[in-house]
């Protein structure tokens, strides 16, 4: 195995162990060093003091294998700055002053876990230090939470008894959209493996390019792996034409298959399966640039999808998967499955021949043809199917695993059925979505996923027996990269969101708490830094909760800091935050309105953008609403009361909060009797990539009968639809009115797609 990528990351980690930048420096003798372990382990139990290697530690391993001698060069590493030279290693010693690791034939603890064989126990003791695990991965961890511990005193006494949650913890990123190099590839394998990630999911192909080279198809990497364009909105919003290599300013690359043996093979010594995953039916144009035959329409340029009537189609995944299974020796082959438009099948001659031929009613039983078709091939070569959630259409293919990202039910249906499954859903764990203000923060596909909210995922989905909860293997989040043009960006999505999801894979459930993972984030971010990672470093803005209590008549309002320690202080009347504010320590109570506005203060200064949120406890909180235009399914929000309860939609629309609807809104909302209003207010979303736009104008009307209805008044929209970033408008009209019944229309006027909305708010 190469050395050239030998631990890349981590030179300077040891510094800052040392530092004291993960554990802090010069406890009393009494005291115990606040460890900031990240995935937390299982059971840690610490101990006043430490251990201090030094120039007489014996690092004694299992055998002289090179498994070992990596982990002596990482442990060494980290060790020189406080020992100053090379421990002395050998593989027996009647030493007491000695680091053993040792391999054991029963688990060394008791801990509940899918994984036993990932697990271990680490004792620190004043005379030194053991790590116990039945295998090498188990060593391997323990040797990462090992190097986490490290202080300038030395390792503070501790025993940990560890093991993961879930067996399955991944990591996707998309290489189509956008190319990223062995090197980093390398880079985010060490890290991942520090974190105690153990399954990179490689998005290898796309309709923007294809990343792997496969010998029996040269076309693949020399018809499509380059375009004239690098910026990807620009290409896919223009001309979307793949050019060769060697045009001036082409942008893009592919693997060879020697860097793909090497990727795999310093993965296997990081304990990390890769996990190819190679698109069909959908996702797959630039496929049929360089080999049109394989799509519907047999020309370049227009399907995305294979053509599954055609046999070649089958000769051609086989072939490629054949060189795939070779280079990558995984359990599973991921197909993608995805979002295949399914349109061009319907009027394919040869689709339809297919159809008929084998009795399949429709275009998404062709689909599952396809998928069942492929997995007994992948069976045949003892590899296992993995595809996205897509794949349960049309019928599930017997052996196949599910991979979610829509929503849970579908993995509770395949889980139900006796299919493994792994949770990767886009409400947590899709970390191409923004993590903090949009307006503060470099594009993003959309959504809003801060790590508070990776952080507080449960991917073992309700309402599932424990003999079906048993089928979900575990957790992974993903890294589509459209708006992800080059490797910072990369890390600046990636971390800490990844600190946060390997928690959520490894460490148990009851011990998740936000509040405890809070100060040790800080600190690896700090190390991060210090490391050449990108990190996003945390935000200034604050998490503005909102409880709304019928009984009492109040809203209650939490603020909650990604940034530790934090110094918070806020106002209620809508002014900037001063030095003298007040310094928020528990719950604001609002009973009427409140405009909160509150911000971080270091040494006296206001830090970032202040956060605001108005709050209402506002007149129309609970009362009866009839709609008369149609929800966009799947965007019923918090269900038909949600544009009345008090509760304001954040930065997307997938938060459960915002209402969204097809062109128009039309709502009439009953105040249970004659009522004097003199306010009403609705805010609205733009968001044009996926076709959110103000209405043209909100009109109000009042009613006493709730039949004819007298108009209050209306108000227009002044964002254009060609703003493109995520844009409010909050609509407002006062007056002075009396009637039982307000009517609220809206529409969009050019009748672009969706309008979302909330809250209404009635004074
Ligand atoms: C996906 O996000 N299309 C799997």
């Amino acid at each position: 195995m190469t050395q050239k990528f030998k631990h890349t990351c981590i030179a300077s980690f040891a510094a800052l162990c040392c530092m004291g930048v993960l554990n802090s420096c010069s406890p009393t003798a009494s005291e115990t060093i606040p460890l900031s372990i990240i995935p937390a382990p299982a059971v840690l139990e610490q101990q006043a003091g430490t251990f201090k290697p030094n120039a007489e530690t014996v690092l004694v391993m299992p055998s002289a294998e090179q498994a070992y001698g990596l982990l002596g060069e990482m442990l060494n590493l980290h060790l020189q700055p406080i020992v100053g030279k090379q421990l002395q290693t050998a593989t027996e010693s009647s030493s007491n002053n000695a680091i053993r690791l040792v391999l054991t034939d029963s688990m060394p603890t008791t801990i509940e876990t899918d994984s036993p064989k990932e697990g271990y126990k680490l004792d620190v003791t004043k005379q030194g230090i053991t790590i116990t695990a039945t295998t090498q991965a188990g060593l391997f961890y323990g040797v990462q939470s090992l190097v986490q511990m490290i202080s300038p005193e030395g390792v503070p006494l501790a025993t940990i008894q560890d093991a993961p949650r879930f067996a399955y913890r991944g990591m996707h990123l998309d290489v189509s959209r956008n190319f990223y190099d062995k090197a980093f590839i390398i880079k985010m394998l060490d890290w991942m493996s520090f974190y105690k990630l153990n399954t990179f999911h490689w998005h290898l192909t796309d309709g923007a390019g294809w990343r792997i080279d496969i010998k029996k198809y040269p076309r693949l990497t020399s018809e499509a792996a380059f375009r004239g364009e690098a910026d990807w909105k620009k290409w896919w919003d223009g001309d979307r034409k793949f050019v060769s290599s060697n045009t001036p300013n082409a942008y893009g690359g592919f693997y060879t298959q020697e860097d793909i043996k090497e990727v795999v093979a310093y993965a296997a010594t990081k304990h990390i399966t890769v996990l190819p995953e190679i698109e069909m039916p959908g996702h797959s144009e630039e496929v049929f640039v360089a080999y049109p035959e394989l799509s519907c329409s047999g020309k370049p340029y227009k399907n995305s999808d294979f053509c599954i009537g055609n046999e070649a189609t089958f000769t051609f995944v086989e072939e490629v998967l054949t060189e795939v299974m070779a280079l990558f020796p995984s359990e599973y082959i991921h197909i993608g499955g995805d979002e295949a438009g399914k349109t061009a099948w319907k009027t394919c001659p040869k689709c339809k021949q297919r159809m008929r031929k084998e009795g399949l009613a429709n275009v998404d039983e062709l689909q599952s043809y396809m998928i069942k078709r492929v997995e007994k091939f992948l069976l045949a070569n003892n590899r296992k199917l993995m595809g996205w959630d897509e794949i349960t259409e049309g019928g599930l293919a017997p052996e196949a695993t599910v991979m979610c990202w829509r929503s849970e039910d579908h993995a509770i249906k395949a889980a139900k059925q006796g299919h493994d499954v792994v949770m990767s859903p886009g409400s947590h764990m899709y970390l191409d979505f923004y993590q903090a203000d949009p307006k503060n923060e470099p594009a993003a596909i959309g959504g809003y996923t801060p790590v508070k909210r990776v952080y507080s995922y449960e991917p073992m989905a309700g309402a599932l027996t424990a003999e079906e909860a048993k089928h979900i293997l575990g957790v992974q989040a993903n890294l589509w990269t459209e708006y992800v043009p080059n490797e910072d960006h990369v890390e600046y999505m990636l971390f800490p969101r990844i600190l946060a999801l390997a928690e959520v894979g490894w460490s148990p459930k009851a011990d998740r708490d936000w509040n405890n993972f809070k100060p040790r984030l800080n600190n690896h971010i700090t190390m991060l830094h210090a490391n050449d990672v990108n990190a996003f470093p945390l935000s200034y803005e604050l998490e503005v909760t909102m409880k709304v209590d019928t009984i009492n008549k109040n809203i209650v309002v939490e603020l909650d800091a990604e940034r530790f320690p934090a110094e918070i202080r806020f106002t209620t009347d809508g002014t900037t935050p001063t030095a003298t504010s007040p310094i928020y320590s528990d719950a604001i109570i609002v009973k009427d309105s409140s405009n909160i506005v509150a911000a971080i203060f270091e040494d006296g200064k206001l830090m970032g953008t202040p956060s605001s949120k108005r709050v209402d406890y506002h007149r129309g909180i609970g009362k009866k609403i009839t709609y008369n235009s149609k929800l966009y399914s799947g965007y019923m929000a918090g269900g038909e009361q949600a544009l009345l309860d008090g509760y304001r939609g954040g930065f997307t629309y997938l938060d459960g909060r915002w209402q969204g609807y097809t062109n128009s809104l039309d709502a009439v909302i009953d105040m249970g009797e004659e009522t004097e209003i003199h306010q009403v207010s609705s805010r609205f979303m733009q968001l044009t990539g996926p076709g959110v736009y103000q209405p043209g104008s909100v009109e109000i009307l009042i009613s006493s009968d709730g039949k004819t209805f007298t108009p209050c008044g209306i108000v227009a929209t002044e964002v254009s639809p060609a703003i493109d970033v995520l844009t409010f408008q909050t609509y407002t009209l006062n007056g002075a009115w009396k009637g039982r019944y307000l009517q609220v229309k809206a529409s969009e006027v050019n009748k672009r797609k969706f309008i979302f909305l909330d809250e209404i708010v009635i004074w």
